[in-house]
């Protein structure tokens, strides 16, 4: 790109999936408040996020990144955020036991309220009307006044962010998150479901492993056995929040967008003569880019080299959305493109985004049988490759919702209207969750006992 870089050179170039702001001056006075407000994140953990991701880069760790499709004014509560923090941590003890390397922790939260839409406009009955982008955008409901894009609901997008940290900080760190309460993470629901019943299985065995190295004199309190590392990311989407965000790090004299560690862009937005590919190749932080059928091999190529020139490990995540039907189609030209030309990057799998469809019931819905056919064949595809399978996104919560159909508990097209909440996509609850972590986790031991017997041979 020619035009020289700055946080707001994305303003000079193509954009989509942004609202029309009528009113600039109140734009304008809600981006000046961002810019006085302290960071969501600081540049030194964005660093360390970048390490970790270099690691699961070259399979020495593996990613977890999850949460709601869009977070919500009207969902938020200290309850919400717990439930899906238990549901990522039991995930992430899981695949750690199972790969034994490890988790990198990743919340869709504290900031994931922009969304990209199919259609600038939804019908209903006949009344036609702004799609809901989000509730840093707009409102949901289905009024004229409340699909008005309003600047004021960053102040507050932010203002909920920032809450939500506090409390993901305090559980990270606190207490909850110690080894020493692997068992209070289990949910009511989730206990009483198969997946439930193994991860028991799972917490028996690190009590006991606990108490061996009790007994053996070691600390239980040291901070690896104590604390986790969890990070936040979610779609750079509005542009005029995330510069605003957008600060200097002191340190190092390097501009991180401090709006969350990890940044992604869109399967919709990655043009890359576009804004949100010229904003996010300016800025430091870890950056994910939505890979689905439409890609071109040869623009996914051209995306890492112009949001990553100097080929920096943990910088770019190619999150893969192919959906079950064509991740064998689409899949292996691109993986062979960006290893053959030398890109590093790690490979996640979406498996939410390509595989939703509309049941017979009228909701927007996935199904769990095509989740975890879209997982076990992203893995089938870099085994066949030599690549690294190096991490998983999903859209999920802790709570019992009826938004997926299938899993151990068997829910159905008729069973989806009785706890449908998303404000977006349909997420996982809390026992399909577990479930995917189980399977993931097989597959992870498999892999470790191959690796292993081939090292042995
Ligand atoms: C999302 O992650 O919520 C999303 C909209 O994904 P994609 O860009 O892959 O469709
Ligand atoms: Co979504």
């Amino acid at each position: 790109m020619a035009q020289p870089w700055s946080p707001s050179s994305w303003r000079n170039v193509p954009i989509l999936q942004v609202p029309t702001y009528d009113d600039q001056a109140l734009l304008e006075t809600v981006e000046a408040d961002l810019r006085r407000q302290p960071p969501l994140v600081f540049a030194g953990e964005v660093r360390s996020l970048k390490d970790r991701l270099a690691a699961a880069s070259r399979g020495d760790a593996f990613l977890l990144q999850g949460g709601d499709c869009a977070e919500a004014f009207a969902e938020f509560s200290a309850d919400h955020i717990r439930d899906t923090f238990k549901v990522l941590l039991q995930m992430a003890v899981t695949l750690t036991f199972a790969a034994q390397k490890p988790v990198v922790k990743v919340g869709r939260m504290a900031g994931q309220f922009a969304k990209p839409r199919s259609a600038p406009t939804e019908s209903v009955d006949g009344v036609e009307l702004p799609s809901y982008r989000g509730d840093i955008i707009n409102d949901g409901a289905f009024t004229p006044e409340s699909r008005v894009p309003d600047p004021r609901r960053m102040v507050s997008a932010y203002n909920q962010a920032s809450a939500t940290l506090n409390l993901l900080r305090a559980f990270a760190q606190g207490g909850f998150a110690s080894l020493e309460q692997v068992h209070r993470w289990n949910l009511d629901f989730v206990a009483g479901s198969p997946a439930g019943a193994n991860y028991e299985g799972i917490a028996r065995e690190i009590d006991e492993a606990l108490g061996f190295m009790k007994a053996c004199g070691l600390d239980a309190h040291m901070p690896q056995l104590a604390e986790v590392d969890f990070y936040t990311s979610h779609e750079a989407l509005l542009l005029w929040y995330e510069e605003a965000l957008t600060r200097q790090d002191s340190l190092t004299d390097q501009t991180y967008c401090l709006s969350a560690h990890m940044l992604w862009i869109g399967d919709r937005t990655r043009q890359p003569d576009h804004a949100h590919v010229e904003f996010l190749r300016g800025v430091e932080n870890p950056i994910g880019i939505k890979v689905g059928p439409s890609s071109d091999p040869d623009e996914i190529v051209k995306l890492t080299e112009i949001l990553n020139p100097s080929n920096e490990a943990g910088r770019i995540t190619l999150i893969v959305r192919m959906g079950a039907d064509k991740v064998l189609e689409h899949m292996p030209a691109i993986v062979r493109k960006v290893n053959g030309a030398g890109r590093s990057v790690l490979w996640s799998c979406d498996p939410m985004h390509g595989n939703t469809h509309k049941a017979s019931t009228g909701f927007k819905t996935r199904s769990f049988d095509n989740v975890k056919n879209e997982i076990s064949r992203f893995f089938d595809v870099h085994e066949a490759e030599g690549t690294v399978p190096g991490g998983v996104h999903f859209e999920l919560t802790g709570k019992d919702v009826t938004e997926c159909i299938g899993g151990a508990t068997a829910i159905t097209d008729e069973d989806l209207a009785s706890r449908y909440h998303t404000h977006c996509d349909p997420r996982l609850n809390g026992s399909q969750s577990l479930e995917l972590a189980f399977l993931v986790a097989d597959r992870l031991k498999s892999d470790r006992k191959k690796a292993a017997a081939s090292v042995a041979a």
